[in-house]
């Protein structure tokens, strides 16, 4: 690609361009300001590619998403959540062995520490899954001092496969202190989903079984969700990551990214928005009226994506799976016609076509949560179970680079000019 040349006042600064993998191409101006004395305003970082990274690509145009190159499409349809954890993370598909051996490690430490029992316990019954998560992955950092400099690769190597080993165990555990439930230790003989949804929803008094089709449903939720380029959550972890903090702290931050209503907390809102339309008897139309009402802060969740403008490929596979687990677990959710009528009026809107907006990952995901039988705000939190190999290989990633400097943003000051101190009773 040519080089880019800027002109400003009567200097010219040439930009260099890099050029990615399908054809992308960015400006390098990182020398603007030593140059020119100018920074760049890109609200909301919507034209700033932070920097190179070949985990995940996305081609918002044309809808389609790729871990490390392999369709995500093909790794719905293959994988288990272990392996894409492990494609993501050191790049290429294991081998049988390879596979095995990683599966072997992760099992290895589904076990939390007893005394963790005590942290979900000092949190009141009623404390929203995504903040005892961001406070029990942060927590896990205090358990192992020794493994927690994000610069030696065999001490983050452990760390990522205790995050991914005993997340689902202190989701689950959360989830039965606040049911006053007994807790339910890992039972390694399963695989990964099998294993989390005996943990939530078994009792000691029962024999319990996991259902292959549940289990299959959200080994796929998992894979769909474990990663999705420098999105909110992913920026937040590699930012607290660049200061050189842990890789816990800096996955705790990921966490608390991911819990706004904008990002992964869409998932609960979409599920409360299509429960409240469907208790009130709303009509799909009024929906959508009052969602292109810009005096009403009512937005139809689960709509629109800053990258995809066209059909978030994730979402497509979501709609014809929550189809599936529905009929195989013989339910009947009106929930499910209300969203595909909500999704054909949407779509057939201009206000909707215009801005190209469609439905995201977040708008079918809740249905097949729910009819697992996940309460509405632990959707969240299975979407940060997913997300973990993709925020721990983003962390890794920028600190393998030589190049990462810590993240330093510059901001356009247009407060007050310089003015004296007045003392307080001269105010
Ligand atoms: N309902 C109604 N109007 C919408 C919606 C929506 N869901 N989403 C965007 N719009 C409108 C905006 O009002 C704006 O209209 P305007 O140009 O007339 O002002 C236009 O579409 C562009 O929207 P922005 O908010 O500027 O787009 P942005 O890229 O900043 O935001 C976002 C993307 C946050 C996802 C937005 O579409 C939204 O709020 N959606 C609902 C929440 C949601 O589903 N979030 C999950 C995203 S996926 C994920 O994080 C996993």
């Amino acid at each position: 690609m040519p080089d880019a040349v800027l002109r400003y006042g009567d200097k010219e600064l040439t930009l260099p361009v890099h050029t990615g993998t399908h054809g992308d191409a960015a400006i390098d101006i990182s020398k603007l300001r030593a140059e020119l004395g100018l920074v760049t305003l890109d609200s909301g970082l919507g034209n700033t590619a932070e920097g190179e990274g070949s985990i995940s690509f996305i081609d918002g145009e044309a809808g389609l998403l790729s871990y490390r190159g392999y369709p995500i499409e093909q790794l719905a349809e293959h994988a288990s959540f272990l392996e894409v954890a492990y494609l993501l993370q050191y790049g290429e598909l294991p081998t049988p062995t390879e596979l095995e051996a990683y599966e072997e490690s992760v099992r290895r430490h589904t076990l939390i520490r007893e005394d963790m029992k005590h942290l979900f316990e000092a949190f009141p019954h009623n404390a929203h899954p995504m903040q005892i998560l961001a406070s029990a992955v942060s927590a896990l950092a205090t358990y192992y001092p020794d493994a927690l400099n994000p610069l030696d690769e065999e001490a983050v190597d452990i760390s990522a496969r205790r995050l991914i080993a005993k997340t689902p165990t202190m989701v689950a555990w959360s989830y039965k202190y606040r049911v006053s439930q007994p807790y339910i230790y890992p039972d390694n003989t399963h695989d990964y989903a099998s294993n989390f949804l005996k943990m939530m929803f078994s009792v000691p008094a029962e024999e319990y079984t996991p259902d292959p089709v549940v289990a299959k449903a959200l080994n796929l939720l998992l894979v769909l969700h474990a990663d999705h380029g420098q999105n909110c959550s992913s920026s937040a972890v590699r930012l607290v990551g660049s200061s050189h903090s842990n890789i816990f702290s800096s996955v705790a931050a990921g966490i608390h990214a991911l819990a706004g209503p904008l990002h992964g907390g869409a998932n609960q809102a979409v599920l409360e928005m299509l429960e409240d339309l469907h208790q009130n008897g709303t009509s799909v139309e009024t929906a959508v009226k009052r969602a292109k009402d810009k005096n009403d802060p009512f937005r139809l969740m689960g709509f629109g994506h800053r990258v995809y403008k066209n059909f978030d490929p994730r979402a497509r596979i979501l709609k014809k799976q929550a189809d599936e687990v529905l009929d195989a677990l013989g339910i009947d959710d009106p929930l499910l016609d209300l969203a595909r009528e909500l999704e054909e009026v949407a779509l057939n809107d201009d206000y909707f076509v215009e801005r190209k907006l469609y439905p995201n990952v977040d708008f079918y995901s809740g249905i097949i949560y729910r009819a697992i039988g996940f309460p509405a705000d632990m959707f969240t939190v299975l979407f940060a179970i997913g997300r973990l190999p993709g925020w721990i290989s983003q962390f890794r990633e920028l600190l393998a680079d030589p190049a990462t400097r810590i993240f330093r943003p510059r901001q356009l000051y247009v407060g007050p000019a310089t003015r004296d101190y007045v003392p307080l009773d001269q105010r």
